[in-house]
């Protein structure tokens, strides 16, 4: 059917990503269903990055060949994040991590907020979306509204309608939850917001893996991913509406102003070699995908993509309603989910449940992934959390069959 659901065309994906190859304790081939804390990179990745460090390392901006060629690494990263976003070059920005470049973007924002002023976030977020605008709260006087989660773990909707007011600035949401998959109806979200004048401001870490990004679909104003959990190196990635950034004062150096918008935002000197591999990464996604560019490339890749996921979801969660012992944290609908699963596994501590799996060479996690309101909403100590298995488009339906055999030899074991 695509080229992924087929096992030969997988296996060549497969091919590309050098880590598949490790063994874990067991002596079989290591399952990476840790995938929602960063995922495995393909080979071109750790080559361009290599390239550029062995032959092109240098600063920016001056007139000798390296930092021309530097020059021209970055431009077209940006040319390539554009289209990975489907925006214009000159919105990208760089930067260490998400969680930086959003305090960042925040704390350029709140200068032009004023006492009483009102920001909407979630109980579905990841706190990097969420802590920033407390802080900011608490400097600029602003009040910040929380929104909670519907019993499926979905944002919320009449909650947000009724907190919609004209004193609403910005809807910070995610795109998808990093704990339990849920993918809000965003361009829903921010038509509401809209309707009251806000900035829609998301956070879309956990969905660029496996949703393709489009903002002008999304209808969000700024968006900001991490290249480390969509197969490229560790990095942060953000897109800002033109009219909107030139609003705002950055927090940067002065002669900074001189840059085109996005780029006004990137603070120092950035990671090079980083910026090198999410060019990379986003080629690597694209080569997935048939079409007459890298946007349309990547409209293909993130259709397989989402098939082939829609079907490793399928069958897990179907293996998990089997089993009496283990409780899935939110919907069963793999239209409103990606395949990242939050469980508890009864009188199981996530903690020993993820070691049980490590002993079978199955990477997980545990913990509450810094998914504050979604442990409050289950009412599950922050320092105990969930067990979350997530897996990305090089899984295989044999892997969610062995983790599925092991989380049900665990939840046998501990009765
Ligand atoms: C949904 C979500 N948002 C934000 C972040 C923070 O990203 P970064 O590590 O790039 O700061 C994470 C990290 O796990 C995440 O999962």
């Amino acid at each position: 059917m695509t080229v992924l659901a087929t096992s030969p065309s997988l296996a060549d994906v497969r091919g590309e990503f050098p880590a598949l190859q490790r063994r874990g304790r067991d002596g079989s081939p290591v399952i990476y269903a840790d995938a929602p804390g960063g995922t495995q990179v393909p080979k071109r990745v750790v080559e361009a990055m290599v390239d550029y460090l062995v032959a092109h390392n240098s600063n920016i901006e001056g007139e000798f060949d390296a930092t021309v060629e530097t020059d021209d690494v970055i431009a077209q990263a940006r040319l390539a994040a554009a289209a990975f976003v489907g925006a214009a070059e000159d919105e990208i920005i760089f930067g260490g991590n998400m969680t930086s470049l959003n305090f960042n973007l925040i704390r350029a924002l709140g200068r032009r907020l004023n006492p009483g002023d009102e920001i909407i976030v979630t109980q579905l977020d990841h706190e990097a979306n969420v802590s920033p605008w407390l802080l900011l709260a608490e400097d600029r006087d602003l009040t910040v509204r929380f929104i909670g989660v519907t019993d499926d773990l979905d944002i919320d909707l009449e909650q947000l309608q009724g907190a919609l007011s004209p004193r609403t600035k910005v809807v910070a949401h995610t795109l998808s939850s990093n704990a339990v998959g849920t993918v809000p109806p965003a361009a829903v979200i921010a038509d509401m917001a809209h309707d009251v004048g806000a900035t829609v401001w998301v956070d879309a870490v956990a969905f660029a893996p496996h949703r393709r990004i489009d903002v002008a679909q999304l209808g969000c104003d700024v968006l900001l991913c991490s290249p480390y959990k969509f197969f490229g190196p560790h990095a942060g990635l953000a897109w800002i509406r033109r009219s909107f950034a030139e609003e705002l004062v950055p927090e940067r150096v002065r002669p900074a102003s001189m840059y085109p918008v996005g780029h006004r935002f990137e603070t120092g000197t950035l990671s090079h070699e980083a910026i090198a591999g999410v060019t990379a990464a986003i080629d690597y996604l694209a080569s997935l995908g048939a079409g007459s560019d890298l946007a349309h490339q990547l409209d293909d890749a993130y259709s397989l993509i989402a098939r082939h996921e829609s079907g490793l979801s399928e069958r897990f969660l179907a293996g998990i309603e089997a089993l009496p012992q283990v409780t899935l944290h939110g919907t069963q609908d793999v239209d409103r989910r990606v395949c990242t699963f939050g469980l508890s596994i009864d009188g199981v501590d996530p903690a020993a449940a993820a070691r049980w799996l490590n002993d079978r060479s199955i990477y997980s996690w545990n913990g509450n992934f810094y998914a504050q309101g979604v442990m409050e909403h289950l009412q599950l100590p922050m320092e105990e959390g969930i067990l979350r298995i997530g897996f990305v488009h090089y899984a295989t339906t044999e892997e969610v069959d062995r983790v599925l055999d092991a989380i049900a030899e665990l939840g046998e074991v501990s009765q």
